[in-house]
């Protein structure tokens, strides 16, 4: 996540900076920084905490200044704090930079410049680019860039000024957004579009490596070996609201499609380069790992069922006994539980209230509490002893979508861990799963790309109208039948009722009459014959089937009435991808029935209250 936002031309600039930041704050909020170039040197300005900070303190900068950059922050590496927020310059003082993504091999950068005699004064994985520009620089910030660009790995944007060349911002992208915009005799880039404007529509969209320099005589695109790229400038014609959703509809659908990224930002770095899992800094040491007896999984609504999936992966790699319980139910239960048990406690807010009892019952109990969250600072990174981020970036709309997702990774990512560390998994299926974990991103963002949205979008517009779905689903299917159908009723107000398959006949099976649509989880799985003979009898009592298929499933158009299919991956990792048409059924049900998909009623997005 993060917002970033850069102006060259003739208007003193700091309020139009700052002007780009607010309409960027939806991309991270808890700190922010301009930088600009003054009369020779830098003036900067950092704050911690929202744009209203910023905001009071901007008096402190002159405003004079024609050049400047601007960050508004989503804290990835290091906590929320003056020295973490961007601008980052470096030793020499004559290059500032802000970056949105995640530097993976930061660490490696770093230890090589601090053995050079750089000293860093930040946390962060930005810092390193400001020191590898005052490394490389040889009279030409875009060959500067362009050196720096090419050391690094991982996925990001960065944009440079420095005071050797107090007229030019130079950007590059890699996986990650990078808009330029054309006005008269001025310049910006930004991480979206909205951030400009009110100044110019006329934008360019650079694609990743390339390297855009832009001075107040106009912008230049090359490659990294200098050769010129053309881009026909467009001009947008969103609204500004539409802007801000990146040209999306609302921010549910932007953040179902930004998962492939969430996804890939919250693998960066928990890999090893022989393929096993590392998570480095998680509070809980190996040999707490090897005495466990017993995990204990608390969370609420989505992030319960994310912790679903984790019961399933502990057992299956880590061979623990996983109990799961609703925070709200666990808080006021007599847990038995001692030094030997790990509590996974999982909110993406990281301040649910409910959650935050249950951390705190079972650390009264004795155990001990790792979080899992989506926010750095948290109150539950406050109270547990250990840590494991997911790197959603921030979710704006209410129903939890790419949050989800991410838990989902997280837990498989610490399942595996654990398993590897106790031996009770062998390397070689590590291996093999951390493969196909590392393919996941680039198979969602090809699933997305395909255009699997207009086939849900005519099934979800032809049941939206019925009064009762029904999801089915077995084993790792079931959590997401679960959530598919908490989507559905949260964003259309459309009764449901999820269900393990096999438990129907004792009961769900009555609900069932001539034309009630089904929905079934139906990934590949060693549980698939069995959900088979569930269906058939849904069928039976005349239900119409929806299923959600793996690719390659010849079958599973004979067995459903409509079957979407996702691509086939180890079924243990299929909630990854199972639960993405899902969530755009649920979606265009909403839609098709006129509600407000952000904002559902009687919701909100940090629950702290009991
Ligand atoms: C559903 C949803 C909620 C949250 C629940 C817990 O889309 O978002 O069910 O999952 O309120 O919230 P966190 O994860 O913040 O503890």
């Amino acid at each position: 996540m993060c917002g970033i936002v850069g102006y060259v031309g003739g208007r003193p600039c700091r309020d139009i900076l700052f002007r780009g930041l607010r309409k960027l704050e939806y991309r991270g909020y808890d700190s922010a920084g301009i930088s600009l170039i003054h009369k020779g040197r830098f003036d900067l300005l950092h704050s911690v905490g929202n744009l209203d900070r910023l905001e009071s303190v901007l008096h402190q900068m002159e405003n004079g200044s024609t050049v400047g950059i601007a960050h508004t922050r989503w804290a990835t590496h290091g906590r929320p704090s003056n020295e973490n927020a961007h601008p980052h310059t470096d030793c020499s003082g004559r290059f500032a930079i802000v970056l949105n993504g995640i530097v993976e091999n930061y660490l490696a950068l770093r230890a090589e410049l601090e053995v050079e005699g750089h000293s860093f004064t930040s946390e962060t994985d930005a810092e390193v680019v400001a020191h590898l520009l005052e490394r490389s620089y040889d009279g030409s910030l875009r060959e500067a860039v362009a050196a720096a660009f090419q050391r690094m790995e991982g996925h990001f944007t960065f944009v440079a000024v420095t005071i050797e060349e107090p007229e030019t911002i130079v950007a590059v992208r890699k996986e990650t957004p990078l808009v330029v915009g054309l006005g008269e005799g001025e310049y910006f880039v930004a991480s979206a579009v909205s951030a400009f404007l009110a100044e110019t529509r006329t934008v360019i969209f650079p694609d990743d490596a390339e390297l855009v320099v832009v001075t107040r005589g106009g912008v230049e695109v090359t490659t990294m070996d200098g050769l010129a790229v053309e881009h026909a400038p467009e001009v947008v014609d969103w609204d500004e609201d539409a802007a801000e959703k990146g040209g999306y509809e609302t921010f549910m659908l932007k953040e179902i499609h930004e998962q492939p990224v969430a996804l890939a930002d919250t693998l960066s770095q928990r890999m090893s380069r022989d393929g096993l899992v590392c998570l480095d800094g998680l509070g809980i040491t190996d040999d707490e790992i090897r005495a466990l007896q017993q995990v204990v999984i608390v969370a609420c609504g989505t992030s319960y069922h994310a912790g679903l999936v984790g019961k399933y992966a502990l057992e299956r790699w880590a061979r623990l006994p996983v109990e799961i319980d609703v925070a709200s139910e666990f808080r006021y239960r007599d847990p038995v539980m001692g030094p030997n048990t790990l509590c996974i406690a999982i909110s993406q807010s990281g301040e649910t209230a409910d959650t935050l009892a249950a951390m705190r019952a079972a650390r009264t109990a004795g155990a001990r509490i790792l979080a899992i969250t989506n926010i750095v600072g948290s109150q539950v990174t406050r109270e547990a002893h250990g840590v494991l981020f997911t790197r959603a970036g921030l979710e704006i709309g209410v129903a939890a979508t790419k949050t989800f997702l991410t838990q989902v990774l997280a837990v498989q990512l610490l399942s595996l861990y654990m398993g590897q560390v106790r031996e009770t998994v062998a390397l070689d299926k590590v291996r093999a799963l951390t493969d196909e974990l590392r393919h996941i991103p680039t198979l969602l963002n090809s699933y997305l790309d395909s255009g699997p949205a207009a086939d849900i979008e005519r099934v979800a517009a032809a049941y939206a109208k019925n009064r009762f779905f029904l999801y089915l689903g077995r084993n790792i299917g079931l959590p997401v039948a679960l959530e598919g159908a908490l989507k559905l009723k949260e964003i259309s107000y459309i009764p449901t009722e999820s269900y393990a398959a096999g438990e129907m006949k004792h009961g769900p099976i009555a609900l069932l009459e001539d034309g009630s649509p089904v929905v079934v989880v139906a990934t590949d799985s060693h549980v698939y014959d069995k959900l088979v003979s569930n269906v058939q009898e849904v069928k039976a009592r005349g239900a119409h089937v929806i299923a959600v298929a793996s690719e390659g499933n010849v079958g599973a158009s004979v067995m459903a009435d409509e079957v979407f299919y996702v691509p086939a991956v180890d079924e243990m990792l299929s909630p990854l991808l199972g639960v993405v048409p899902l969530q755009l059924f649920a979606y265009y049900a909403a839609k098709a029935n006129g509600e407000s998909v952000d904002q559902p009623r009687n919701l909100a997005k940090t629950v702290t209250v009991e």
